[in-house]
């Protein structure tokens, strides 16, 4: 019997999870451990929170540690690492890879054909301590507040997908203002873009993506959005559209006001297979979709961190509350009912 901590457990499998009391994580050579200083809530964790259809499916092994986004101070380092201290603080890279199949050596690890996710497919962050792989633990300097650095890793997918579908000078769409979304509003208004079309079904969100930068903020249920957007874009469109919603409708929307020869970048996870018009909408239009799977390895990190560096991100209005462990209960309704947007839990509380 080793030393324990209390974490978020996933016990059975069925909808909820309790606060309990775990043994302390064991290293592997390559691993170091973490005092979780930071953990985020993301719609993932509330799907293996409500053990819906797509959580009963994706090969998780209970009892589990919940919890994936994060930030910390290193504590204790395996025997093999070397680039890495006690005392350093990190944030967590949630996409573990393999490091020698064919993606992993043409410099996509982040897609690696062995992908394994930490904190779904292993023990996770919503608790006093957690173990990573230390090519996952991500360096980040004191100047980035714990509670940032816990919102690095969603932060990180949206920058990406801002810099792949080209923001800068163009105007766009944001579909979808949860916390991805508005990350890329964020981002978006940062890098230069010349217009920022938000898009979301609920009030709150609409006037959070004002406050984080938006020009305009429409909601789909009381108007035309193909007809307004392209009403703003003398009729041809828009250069880009960030799907962040997961919404297939909306999805199709944006392909109808994406300009000929603009870019869609997809994020959102649509929970059915759907149906494209590709003929108007993608083949003649000559529409670039770029489907995004988390952060470049570093890249994308490093871009994100110089930008945090040099306070270019309104990203603080994001976060909207902070809570204890074991108000864990607390912040998953915050976020299902979205009441919250980001919510970060303070083990420390
Ligand atoms: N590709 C990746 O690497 C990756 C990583 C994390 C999350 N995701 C996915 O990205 C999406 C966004 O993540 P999130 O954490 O911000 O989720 P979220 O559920 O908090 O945000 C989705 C938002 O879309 C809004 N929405 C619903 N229907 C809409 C419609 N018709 N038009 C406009 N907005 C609509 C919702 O009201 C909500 O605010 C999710 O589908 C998530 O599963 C993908
Ligand atoms: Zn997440
Ligand atoms: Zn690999």
């Amino acid at each position: 019997m080793g030393p324990k901590m209390m974490a978020v457990v996933k016990q059975k499998r069925a909808p909820g999870a309790r606060l309990a009391e775990m043994d302390i994580p064991r290293l592997n050579p390559d691993d170091v451990l973490v005092k979780v200083k930071a953990t985020a809530l993301c719609g993932t964790d509330l799907h293996i929170y409500e053990w819906n259809r797509w959580a009963r499916n994706a090969a998780i092994k209970l009892p589990q540690v919940m919890g994936h986004e994060f930030s910390g101070e290193i504590v204790e380092v395996g025997k093999a690492v070397v680039d890495l201290k006690p005392g350093d603080n990190v944030a967590g890279e949630t996409h573990i890879p393999c490091g020698k199949c064919y993606q992993c050596q043409n410099g996509q690890q982040h897609i690696c054909g062995n992908l394994t996710l930490y904190g779904v497919h292993t023990n996770g962050s919503f608790a006093e301590y957690t173990k990573i792989p230390a090519i996952c633990a991500r360096k980040i300097p004191s100047s980035i507040p714990f509670k940032i650095g816990a919102v690095l890793e969603p932060l990180g997918t949206a920058l990406r997908t801002c810099l792949e579908v080209g923001v800068s000078g163009k105007h766009l769409a944001v579909i979808g203002c949860g916390p991805i979304g508005l990350f890329a509003v964020a981002v978006s208004r940062a890098m230069g873009a010349a217009t920022i079309i938000a898009t979301d079904v609920v009030p709150e969100r609409l006037q959070l993506s004002k406050e984080i930068g938006a020009d305009v903020s429409l909601n789909p249920m009381e108007t035309d959005l193909v007809e307004a957007v392209l009403n703003m874009t003398h009729g041809i469109g828009v250069d880009a559209v960030i799907e962040a919603s997961g919404s297939v409708d909306a999805l199709n929307q944006g392909f109808g006001y994406l300009r000929k020869g603009g870019a869609v970048g997809l994020i959102g996870l649509p929970s059915t297979p759907i149906k494209l018009n590709l003929g108007p909408n993608v083949i003649f239009k000559e529409a670039r979709i770029i489907g995004i799977h988390g952060r470049k390895m570093f890249a994308t990190w490093i871009t994100m961190e110089t930008m945090l560096a040099k306070e270019l991100l309104n990203i603080d209005p994001i976060i909207s509350h902070l809570k204890s462990l074991s108000q864990f209960e607390e912040a998953f309704d915050l976020i299902k009912t979205g009441k919250g947007c980001k919510v970060v839990l303070d083990p420390a509380l």
